[in-house]
């Protein structure tokens, strides 16, 4: 496994990779969401390339990009042993040198949901994204459904931009209690952890009301906000059932929803999602 940081190395290094390319961007901190991703493309592809950058402009000022954790040798050894070719460890200097002056941004599907909550949190994604892609020229390029809306976003981008790379989005993987695993659930205290399944209740009550024939959103809403208000600990910040293409909230009755919320248990801040369909 080749560990680069320089661009120039990068693009050395990747110039000897057989083709396909699978590509995981990551923040680091791995955990088995990240690594479902790299399983699956080192099931698909021929070489896999990971990036592993904490990546500042998606952070909003009162955010947590100071305490987000950290672990490169940790992170460097799950990756070697899931057979991963090439890991690209680029500096905030390199990605963003001071007179850097040119941004990423996708319209409309940023107008909800995180990107109302998170304002630039989005261009900043989109924009590290590309970065990423232009520097590794991936074949495809793989992402979680636990970040239903990045993954919409980046799809759209990568259409937009015609960058010729597949996006490929993953299933959400939980603890054995359902919840979503993601870097930020190690900022929880022991009570805090146990709160934290209601996003994952929550979620299963309205997709258990959708598959018992609710379909009318008010209804589906409903259901969720009442299990969310019985855990105390969890402040709500949205509840939303939303079309899966464009994001728009929707009413009335519904044959397909991305059911999402983001609730935040003490400081932390906690998002889930599930896709319901006839
Ligand atoms: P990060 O939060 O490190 O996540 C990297 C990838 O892992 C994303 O595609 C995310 O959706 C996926 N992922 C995280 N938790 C998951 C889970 N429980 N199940 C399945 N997939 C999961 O998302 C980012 O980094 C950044 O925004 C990035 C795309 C790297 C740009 O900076």
């Amino acid at each position: 496994m080749r560990i680069v940081e320089s661009i120039q190395e990068l693009r050395t290094a990747r110039a000897g990779l057989a083709a396909p390319l699978g590509f995981v961007p990551t923040m680091g901190f791995l955990h088995e969401g990240h690594l479902s991703l790299v399983r699956r493309a080192r099931d698909d592809c021929e070489s896999v390339a990971v990036s592993i950058f904490v990546n500042p402009t998606q952070f909003g000022p009162q955010e947590d990009l100071g305490a987000y954790p950290r672990d490169l040798e940790r992170d460097l050894g799950l990756l070697k042993a899931e057979g991963v070719d090439l890991v690209w460890t680029p500096t905030s200097a390199t990605m963003y040198p001071e007179d850097f002056q040119t941004w990423v941004s996708v319209d409309e599907l940023t107008q909800h949901l995180e990107g109302l909550q998170r304002p630039g949190h989005f261009r900043g994604v989109t924009t590290v994204v590309a970065k990423l892609f232009n520097a590794v020229g991936p074949d495809r390029a793989y992402f979680g459904q636990k970040d239903a809306q990045q993954a919409a976003v980046i799809r759209r981008m990568t259409a937009d931009l015609d960058f010729p790379i597949e996006v490929v989005v993953c299933p959400t993987v939980r603890e054995a209690d359902g919840l979503a695993k993601s870097s930020r659930n190690t900022y929880l205290n022991e009570a805090q952890r146990k709160a934290a399944t209601v996003l994952f209740r929550s979620l299963t009550a309205a997709v258990e009301t959708f598959e018992a024939g609710g379909r009318d959103t008010e209804t589906l809403r409903e259901k969720m906000m009442a299990v969310l208000r019985g855990e105390p600990l969890a402040k709500v910040q949205y509840v939303s059932v939303s079309d899966p293409d464009s994001l728009d909230e929707l009413s009335g009755e519904i044959t397909q929803a991305l059911l999402s919320m983001a609730v935040t248990i003490g400081e932390t801040r906690l998002i889930d999602n599930m896709l319901v369909c006839d």
